[in-house]
């Protein structure tokens, strides 16, 4: 029997990358699994892939922005899949500080902000009371080495800032680092665990831009001292371990999956 059988998931940005190879991780180790993501398209080939396999999955479009959003999506995932035991807060996107003329983009700040920080905010403030109200459950969030360290902006020749560089990236995955802690310990007895991933360099489209350039994806691999990047499935192992009942004395963490990254 595999460790999430007879669990239901939520997780977000599962059309591309992290959230894609989690959800079919999901599906591997028992769950049915609902694929929320903007772009619904994609969340519906995911769950369309999932249902060749024999799951139950289904999909919807979810901006996690949205509070209002991200409380639907509880409901109908529930009511599609009949219930709902875990959530994983995965949906993120990157941004630089700067503007194409070298000026500071409030644009970007306010775009990262919203979708990393407020929409994992959004994820376990709705998520962590749904769940608490049920009995309990387990939530997972995508942090990221740079809410443990001062990211290394990687050189780009002609761009107005080293890529990853971004304030609004650092800041957001701090935060999610943070809450993390703060929620683990306000629903531990209300039986809702509260767990997150923090991924060094990832081989999916968010680091396509960096895997595309030969010199980049070199300064990356060298900051990883097992020698390469990491690929989504090797998050999508931690995540679904964090989310099962083998973590049931693990509440509160952010597990570095990162090849070494921090490890210096
Ligand atoms: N790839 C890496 O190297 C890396 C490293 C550390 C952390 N992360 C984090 O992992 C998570 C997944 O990233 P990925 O590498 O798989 O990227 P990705 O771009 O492949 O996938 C991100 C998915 O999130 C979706 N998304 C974006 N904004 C959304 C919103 N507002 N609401 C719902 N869905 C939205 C996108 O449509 C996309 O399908 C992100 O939180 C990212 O910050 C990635």
């Amino acid at each position: 029997m595999g460790k999430l059988e007879g669990k239901v998931a939520l997780i977000t940005g599962a059309a591309s990358g992290i959230g894609k190879a989690s959800a079919l991780r999901f599906h591997a180790d028992g769950a049915a699994v609902m694929c929320a993501d903007m772009n619904i398209e994609g969340a519906r080939q995911t769950a369309a892939e999932i249902a060749e396999k024999g799951g139950s999955a289904s999909a919807l479009q979810l901006d996690v922005a949205d509070p209002a959003a991200v409380q639907d999506a509880l409901q109908q995932t529930a009511g599609e899949l009949g219930g709902l035991h875990i959530i994983y807060n995965n949906a993120g996107i990157s941004g630089l500080n700067v503007d194409a003329a070298g000026n500071m983009s409030m644009h970007s700040w306010e775009k990262v902000i919203a979708v990393n920080l407020t929409g994992v905010y959004n994820g376990l403030f709705y998520g962590c009371r749904y769940l608490a109200e049920r009995g309990g459950g387990s939530i997972v969030s995508t942090a990221s080495i740079a809410g443990l360290v001062g990211l290394m902006g990687i050189p780009r020749p002609g761009a107005p800032e080293p890529e990853y560089g971004s304030g609004a990236y650092q800041a957001s995955k701090g935060a999610v680092v943070q809450l993390t802690r703060q929620f683990a310990i306000n629903y531990a007895e209300a039986g809702v665990r509260v767990n997150a991933v923090a991924p060094g360099y990832i081989v999916t489209p968010m680091t396509a831009f960096a895997r595309a350039d030969p010199a980049a994806e070199a300064f990356l691999v060298a900051l990883h001292p097992l020698g390469r990047l990491g690929q989504p499935e090797e998050i999508a192992a931690a995540a679904a371990f964090l989310a099962s009942d083998e973590a049931s004395f693990i509440t509160g963490v952010t597990i570095p999956v990162d090849g070494g990254y921090t490890a210096r």
